[in-house]
C-alpha cells in the first residue's frame, strides 16, 4: 500500500492485453497491479503479468476460499476482496499472503480486527459516503489504514490521499479496458504516480 499512491484495478478481457498493460503501468510508475477475477482470462493474466519486471501482481474480487486458492496458485502476491468474511479472512491468513479486504462500516472493521487485520479497502468509497464517511469511520479505529476504491479519479484522489489513514487509493481509470495504447496508459500511470508528491 505504500509502494505507489494508486493501485490500478484491472479487468482483462483478452489475455494478450495483460502483458503490455502491465509493462505500461510499471513504466509509468505504478508497479502494484490488482487483476480482478471478473473475467475468464484473469488467472492467466496474473501469470502473464508476473513475468513483467518490477510488477507486483495481486488478485482482486476474491470472494471465497476457492478463488483465493486459484489466485495463489496463479502466482498472486496479494489478495483484494470487496468484502470480508471470516472463512476468507482465515484462509488468507493461513496462506500467509497480504490480504486487503473491503470494509464499509464499523462492524466490518471490527470483524477484521478480530482476525488481526488492520489494513482495509474502503469500498465502494464514493457510494459509501465518500471521504466524510471514511473520516467518521476511521476515527474510532486509529490503528487502521485504508485504500479507498470505487469512484476514485485523478481529480478526487488528492483529497483522499491527504487524509492520513489513507495510504493509497484504488481505481480503474488508469487501466482502461480493451486494446492497449501503451503510451496512453503510461501517461495515465505517470500522472497518477505523481499524486504521491
Ligand atoms: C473495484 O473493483 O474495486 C472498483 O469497482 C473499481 O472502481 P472504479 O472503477 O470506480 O475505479
Amino acid at each position: 500500500m505504500q509502494t505507489a499512491p494508486v493501485i490500478p484495478v484491472i479487468v482483462i478481457d483478452e489475455l494478450k492485453h495483460a502483458e503490455p498493460l502491465a509493462r505500461a503501468l510499471v513504466a509509468g510508475g505504478l508497479p502494484v497491479l490488482e487483476v480482478t477475477l471478473r473475467t475468464p482470462a484473469a488467472l492467466e493474466a496474473i501469470r502473464a503479468m508476473r513475468k513483467v519486471e518490477g510488477a507486483v501482481v495481486g488478485a482482486g474480487t476474491v470472494t471465497n476460499q476457492s478463488e483465493l486458492a486459484a489466485a495463489v496458485d496463479a502466482g498472486s502476491q496479494f489478495i483484494v476482496s470487496p468484502g470480508l468474511t471470516e472463512p476468507l479472512g482465515k484462509a488468507a491468513i493461513r496462506a500467509d499472503i497480504p490480504f486487503l479486504p473491503g470494509i464499509a462500516n464499523a462492524g466490518d472493521i471490527m470483524r477484521g480486527l478480530d482476525l488481526g487485520l488492520t489494513h482495509f479497502k474502503f469500498f465502494p468509497a464514493m457510494a459509501a459516503g465518500g471521504l466524510p464517511a471514511l473520516k467518521a469511520l476511521a476515527a474510532p479505529f486509529g490503528q487502521c489504514r485504508f485504500c479507498p476504491t470505487g469512484g476514485i479519479s485523478l481529480a478526487n484522489a488528492p483529497e483522499w490521499l491527504g487524509f492520513d489513514p489513507v495510504l493509497c487509493v484504488g481505481g480503474s481509470w488508469v487501466a482502461p479496458r480493451g486494446a492497449i495504447d501503451g503510451a496512453e496508459v503510461e501517461r495515465l500511470a505517470r500522472e497518477a504516480a505523481a499524486l504521491a508528491a
